[in-house]
This record gives structure tokens, sequence and C-alpha cells, in this order.
């Protein structure tokens, strides 16, 4: 594998030397173009920085293909209010409307959140996705149930405390869905081995998404306790512990109801080192 430059284009620069994740390009020391560093091929991440970054076009990499790598637009660059704003305005929504979200929609947000960074650029994400309301209904019947079991075996041995356990189960009973918030879709992000902190970006990039798509999204907590020890859960949605170590679920659907302030956030505690 070698990058291709094309020396009339290529300044020598070095952007693409300094830009490099673990610094396998190198100038040739034969004509001082960049070249990946023979013998360190295969510390290549594939993750298209080089190609990226290359201000005049000069170079192409096999892993990165350019016509896989659309120009940034500045017209669609946003400004510091408009992020700031559309940050502070994203709200777990618990309360959605009675209409599914469509599977390309799904598709298309999870592509997205593809491009959420991952540890060496391993892409070892992988998405469960519950397009139906009965299926994700059932998986908080799931969660009822094993809190009805954690009631009775362990009530003052678990994170939840009793009085909570309680309640939650009594909403159940009175119709309430206090754990999917009876949401039309479930998106489950998992990673197997060490890449514990993957599906959980993936799926803040995910959620972001989702808010600019007019659909809002809630963290599955009580879910995700659940998964993480009730077999009958994890089989649901076919959960391994082999391939799936790290994971977490979020509801998805259309927000019944429109925030019309931004509510305030404790001012950030801060050690400055
Ligand atoms: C890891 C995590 C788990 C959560 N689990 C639940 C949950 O099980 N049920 C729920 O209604 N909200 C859940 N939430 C939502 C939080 O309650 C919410 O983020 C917080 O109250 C702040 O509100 P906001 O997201 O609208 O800013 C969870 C949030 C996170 C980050």
């Amino acid at each position: 594998m070698q990058i291709l430059i094309d020396q009339d284009l290529c300044k020598k620069d070095d952007i693409c030397i300094e830009s490099c994740p673990n610094r396998i390009i190198g100038s040739s020391p034969e004509n001082g173009f960049p070249m990946i560093i023979p013998g360190l091929e295969m510390l290549c991440i594939s993750c298209g920085h080089c190609v990226s970054v290359c201000p005049h076009g000069a170079l192409r990499h096999p892993n990165a293909p350019v016509e896989d790598c659309p120009p940034i637009q500045k017209e669609l660059v946003i400004t510091k209010e408009q992020a700031a704003q559309f940050l502070r305005a994203r709200r777990s929504i618990r309360v959605y409307k009675d209409a599914p979200v469509e599977r390309e929609t799904i598709q298309e947000l999870i592509e997205i959140a593809g491009h959420a960074p991952t540890g060496g650029n391993s892409q070892l994400v992988r998405w469960i996705v519950i397009a139906d309301r009965e299926k994700v209904h059932g998986l908080s019947a799931l969660t009822i149930e094993w809190m009805r079991q954690k009631l009775v075996e362990h009530p003052y041995q678990f994170r939840y405390p009793p009085e909570f356990l309680k309640l939650v189960i009594s909403g159940w009973e009175g119709g309430e869905d206090p754990i999917l918030r009876k949401a039309p879709a479930l998106i489950v992000a998992t990673s197997p081995a060490v890449m514990a902190t993957d599906p959980t970006l993936a799926l803040s990039y995910f959620e972001l998404a989702a808010t600019a798509m007019g659909l809002g999204t809630c963290w599955a907590g009580l879910l995700k306790a659940a998964l993480l020890e009730y077999e009958p859960a994890m089989a649901a949605i076919g959960l391994t512990n082999d391939t799936s170590i790290f994971f977490y679920p979020l509801m998805l659907g259309y927000p019944k109801y429109k925030y019309r302030l931004l509510p305030r956030r404790n001012p950030p505690k801060i050690r400055w080192v």
C-alpha cells in the first residue's frame, strides 16, 4: 500500500506528514515528496486525514478514495451561536407522537453517527434497531419483570431503592411506560472488546443528528440496567456478551411537544491544573 502524489500539485509543505496520527508518512529521500515510510504501512488506520487535509488535493490514498470524501461546504458551516443554541435545545424526549420512524431515516442517522470518533478509527460500533412500538414495549415489560424480581430478592442491595422500583412498577400497572416511554423505536449501539466509549459517542452523534431532523431521543438507563443482568431482556434483542461487551440503548421517536425555553444547568466545576 502506498499513497499517490500528484507531483505537479504537491508543495512539499509537510501538512500530510504532520497530520498523520501515527506519523507513518515521511519525505522520500529521493525526491522529497511524501510517502508512507516503508515497513510502517500496517500502522495506517485509514482515517483519511492525509487526503482531507492536503490544501492542494495532491494526495491519493487507497484506503480513503477521494470520491468518498466530499468537500466541506463553507455555506453549511454553523456559527458559534447556532451551535450553542442547538446543543442547549436538545432535550430528553419522554412523550412521543403515535407515529413510526421510517427505516430510511434511522439508516441515515446511523450513517451520520458513523462519523463519531472511535478509538484508533476502529469503527467497531454495531447497531441493533427495534423499529416496532410493540417490540419496544415488550422490552419495557421485561424490565418491569426484572424490577419485580429484584424487589423480592434484593430490595436493599440494589442500585435503585425499593421506593423508586415501586413507583416505576405502579406507573407501569397504571398503563404508563416509565421505562421506554411508549417510544416507537429503540436503537442500541454496541461494541466488542476494549472500545468502551465508542457506542456512547456514536449515540451522542445519533441523538444530535436526530434532533436536527425533528426527532427526539432519550437514553434508556433503566433498560440498560436490565440488559446488563437479565437474560430474557438480552435474548429479546440478541445481545450477547461476546459481541456486545459495551452498549447503550436510546429511545427514538417524533416528539409530541415542543420546548420553548432553554432550562438552566449548573455552572461547570472546573479545576485548571
Ligand atoms: C446515561 C443516561 C441514562 C439515562 N436514562 C434515562 C432513563 O432511563 N429514563 C429517562 O427518562 N431518562 C433518562 N436519561 C435522561 C436524563 O434524565 C436527562 O438527560 C437529564 O434529566 C437532563 O435532561 P435533558 O437531557 O433534557 O437535558 C438518561 C440520561 C443519560 C445520560
